[in-house]
């Protein structure tokens, strides 16, 4: 379970988070949706014991990271928006790195590396320099690296946006797979296809607040529109009608 409760985030004279509260059950997939700059991917290092926050509470299974960030690291697997590798190392030596960092047993890490590269279909350049390797390829890999010490809670900061259909479909099959295990997960995106059908909650975020937090479904019934797309249209379009609807959905949740 993740509890984040009147979470704020300063940088200098800028607040990118402002005063947010969600929780994200066990066994549940809940999705930061939002446009650029709405404060996902602050959220998110923050959940990740990444960066500390400013003020607020946020518990990730029972642990605090504002008090223990290095706990928080080890039991959540975190999947940056931009892939955090080491060019000059190859996959194969990157996740043994990996797996020595997160001290999971040789055995176990061999079987999982063999089950995901297999899956994402990488198998071919385990041997090759990361530095070489195409951005998608790149991203399956540190999608790989976040996974391989089987975390209790995930993290995915706009983790699907960038892979071809065939990986998109594996990574939402992992993740079903892992709702089953009663992980807890939260991912940003931009995308509403991607949140409408991957999660059991959405929450709407915008200029660093959830202003709206429900099932797909919920969000849909109360706009009365066909698809999330609609509603978070709206949300995008010019700041008095943005204005307006962030005040109705305010009064509706
Ligand atoms: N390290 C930082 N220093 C200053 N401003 C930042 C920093 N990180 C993020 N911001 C600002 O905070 C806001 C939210 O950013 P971010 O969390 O990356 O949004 P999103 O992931 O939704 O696009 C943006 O205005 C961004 O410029
Ligand atoms: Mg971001």
């Amino acid at each position: 379970m993740i509890e984040v409760e009147d979470l704020f985030k300063v940088f200098g004279s800028k607040t990118a988070v402002k005063g947010i509260s969600f929780t994200v059950k066990d066994g549940e997939i809940y999705g930061l949706l939002g446009p650029n700059g709405s404060g996902k991917s602050t959220t998110l290092r923050i959940l990740a014991g990444i960066i500390p926050p400013t003020r607020g509470k946020v518990l990730v299974e029972g642990v605090n990271v504002a008090e223990n960030p290095l706990e928080v690291k080890r039991i959540t697997g975190y999947i940056p928006e931009t892939p955090l590798l080491y060019e000059s190392l190859t996959p194969m030596e990157f996740f043994s790195f990996v797996g020595s960092i997160r001290e999971v047993p040789r055995a176990e890490l061999e079987e999982r590396v063999s089950r995901l590269v297999k899956a994402f279909g990488i198998e071919e350049y385990l041997g090759e320099l990361i530095g070489t390797l195409s951005f998608g390829t790149q991203q399956k890999v540190s999608i790989i690296a976040g996974l391989l010490h089987d975390p209790k809670a995930l993290i995915l900061d706009e983790a699907i946006n960038g892979l071809d259909p065939k990986s998109a479909r594996i990574m939402k099959e992992l993740l079903n797979r892992f709702k089953e295990e009663g992980k807890s997960i939260v991912f940003s995106t931009h995308i509403l296809a991607v949140a409408e059908a991957l999660c059991d909650r959405v929450g709407i975020i915008y200029n660093g607040e959830i202003i709206a937090e429900g099932t797909p479904e919920q969000l849909k019934e109360f706009v009365h529109e066909e698809s999330l797309e609609d509603v978070f249209l709206k949300l995008t379009e010019s700041q008095e009608e943005v204005s307006s609807l962030v005040r109705a959905l305010r009064e509706a949740f």
